[in-house]
C-alpha cells in the first residue's frame, strides 16, 4: 500500500517519490544550463509555493547568474476581481536580462499570466517559465511552458512546497488528495 498522510481534514496518498522529483530537477536545470549559456541570467522564484523546487533546482544550475524571490499580494482596497494580484518585491533591476520565473505549480495559468504581464514592465530581454507541476486539463492560456518537471493530472497535490491551507509544505514527496 501506497503511503498515506492526512493533513487537517484530508487524506492524500504518494503520487511522486522524492527520488523522482530529484532525478527530474537534476534533468530540467541541465536543459536550462545548456540552453540560457552566455546569457545575463535572473531567476525569479515565485513564493510562498517554490522555495524547495527553487532551492533545489538552483544547486544545480552552473551558470553565472542570480536568484531572487517575489510574493503576489491581493490589491488593497476596491477591486471586484479577487484573483488580481500584485507582485511585491521587485528590487533588482532585470531590464535587458533574461528571466527565468520559478513556479511550483501551474494551474488555469492565471497566475502566470499576471505575473508575466507585470514583469514585462521592467523590459527584460525575455521571460522564460520554469514550474515543477503542470496540469495541462486545467491550463487556460497560450503561454509557452518552457521547462516542465512533471505533468500531472488536474488533482489536487500537496507536498514538497505546496499546501492544503498552509499545512503540507514539508512533506518531501507529493501526494495527491483522496477523494
Ligand atoms: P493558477 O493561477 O490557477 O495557475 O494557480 C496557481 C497557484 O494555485 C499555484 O501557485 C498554487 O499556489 C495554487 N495551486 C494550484 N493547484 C494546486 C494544487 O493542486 N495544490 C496546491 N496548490 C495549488
Ligand atoms: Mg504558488
Amino acid at each position: 500500500m501506497s503511503k498515506e498522510v492526512q493533513v487537517l481534514d484530508k487524506m492524500f496518498k504518494v503520487s511522486i517519490p522524492s527520488e523522482e522529483i530529484q532525478q527530474s530537477i537534476q534533468r530540467l536545470a541541465q536543459q536550462i544550463n545548456s540552453d540560457l549559456k552566455g546569457k545575463e541570467v535572473i531567476f525569479i522564484g515565485i513564493l510562498n509555493g517554490c522555495f524547495m523546487f527553487a532551492g533545489d533546482l538552483f544547486k544545480h544550475i552552473d551558470l553565472e547568474c542570480q536568484i531572487t524571490f517575489l510574493k503576489l499580494a491581493s490589491y488593497q482596497g476596491t477591486s471586484s476581481s479577487g484573483n488580481v494580484k500584485r507582485l511585491i518585491g521587485i528590487n533588482e533591476n532585470i531590464e535587458g536580462k533574461t528571466v527565468v520565473i520559478i513556479e511550483d505549480i501551474i494551474d488555469t495559468g492565471n497566475t502566470l499570466d499576471s505575473i508575466i504581464k507585470q514583469l514585462k514592465g521592467y523590459e527584460p530581454a525575455e521571460i522564460k517559465v520554469a514550474t515543477l507541476l503542470y496540469k495541462p486539463d486545467a491550463y487556460e492560456k497560450t503561454i509557452p511552458i518552457d521547462y516542465m518537471a512533471f505533468k500531472i493530472p488536474n488533482d489536487f497535490i500537496i507536498g514538497y512546497g505546496l499546501d492544503y491551507d498552509g499545512f503540507g509544505r514539508n512533506l518531501k514527496d507529493i501526494y495527491t488528495i483522496i477523494p
